[in-house]
């Protein structure tokens, strides 16, 4: 692929910021990075954006409400960084390639796929909420395969990157009530140690973080009013901040080219899930 002029302009900036970092100098490994996000329209992917924006990198927002990528890439665009917004849903892989390929058409690469999108609408399974059930699995599940399949081809040939995928403490744990989304969890861990195995060859790192209660849109998206009340009580009521999370998405990516982070697992302290 022919690079463009920003994508030529920003390959000379990582040399220089290599040679820098070579001779002792300081740098984040985060500035100048192009990292795409799904979900990034609100609570953690929304959190990472800024936070890594404000970091130095360059981020490809996703998700289906575009009104609030396009704000957010405004708002950070105007306060210096480089961001573009691009309608994703993730359930569609020709979306998630079309967000991929646009970030690396546009600046010349992709350093960070961060696989974020999900939902969470728990109930019982005796309430056979199979409308809940297959969108789990094609948000939570098919989704990060969707990021894989479209960041991979690119990052083979680049020999380098970087994939991050959203788990949850329901990845290592079930909880009745929760089985579905649990699943799912479960599921992106197993992929994400597959591919870190499989990976190896083409110097691609994979993190899996496996956050707690953070404070979020998740529950809000709980289609049963009960459950939704109680999970907000019982989980939720010690939720951290969102930025917790951005934080712990910058340490992943910040770390030297040769360390690879291969999960984080996180939650309030008060959590006793
Ligand atoms: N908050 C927590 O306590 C917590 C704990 C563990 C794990 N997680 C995980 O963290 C991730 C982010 O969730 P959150 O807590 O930030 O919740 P959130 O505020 O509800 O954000 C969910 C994001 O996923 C996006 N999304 C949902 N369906 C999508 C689809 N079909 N295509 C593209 N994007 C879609 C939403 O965007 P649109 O609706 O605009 O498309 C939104 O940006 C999820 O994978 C969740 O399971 C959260």
């Amino acid at each position: 692929m022919r690079l463009n002029n920003e994508a030529e302009r920003l390959q000379e900036q990582r040399d220089q910021d290599h040679k820098q970092s070579r001779s002792g100098i300081m740098i984040n490994n985060i500035a100048g990075k192009v990292v795409a996000i799904t979900g990034a329209s609100s609570g953690l992917g929304e959190a990472a954006a800024r936070d890594l924006s404000a970091q130095g990198a360059i981020v490809a927002l996703g998700a289906r409400r575009t009104d609030r990528i396009e704000s957010l890439a405004s708002e950070l665009n105007r306060n210096g960084g480089k961001a573009l917004a691009i309608a994703t849903d993730v359930t569609d892989a020709e979306q998630v390639k079309r967000l991929v390929d646009a970030a690396v058409e546009i600046y010349g690469r992709i350093d960070v796929m961060l696989n974020n999108a999900g939902l969470m609408p728990h109930s019982p399974l005796e309430r056979l909420k199979l409308d809940d059930w297959n969108q789990m699995i094609d948000v939570n599940l098919k989704g990060v395969l969707h990021g894989i399949a479209a960041a991979l081809p690119h990052m083979k040939r680049q020999q380098s990157g970087h994939f991050i995928n959203v788990s949850s403490v329901a990845g290592h744990k079930i909880r009745a009530g929760g089985v579905i989304y649990a699943a799912t969890k479960h599921a992106v861990r197993v992929i994400s140690e597959g591919l870190r195995m499989e990976v190896k060859p083409y110097n691609i790192r994979t993190t899996i973080i496996s956050p707690g209660a953070l404070d979020t849109e998740l529950v809000d998206r709980i289609t049963e009013p009960d459950i939704r009340e109680s999970v907000r009580k019982l989980v939720y009521e010690s939720a951290l901040p969102a930025d917790t999370f951005a934080r712990v998405v910058a340490f992943a990516i910040s770390q030297p080219d040769d360390v690879d982070v291969n999960e984080i697992v996180f939650r309030p302290t008060r959590q006793e899930f």
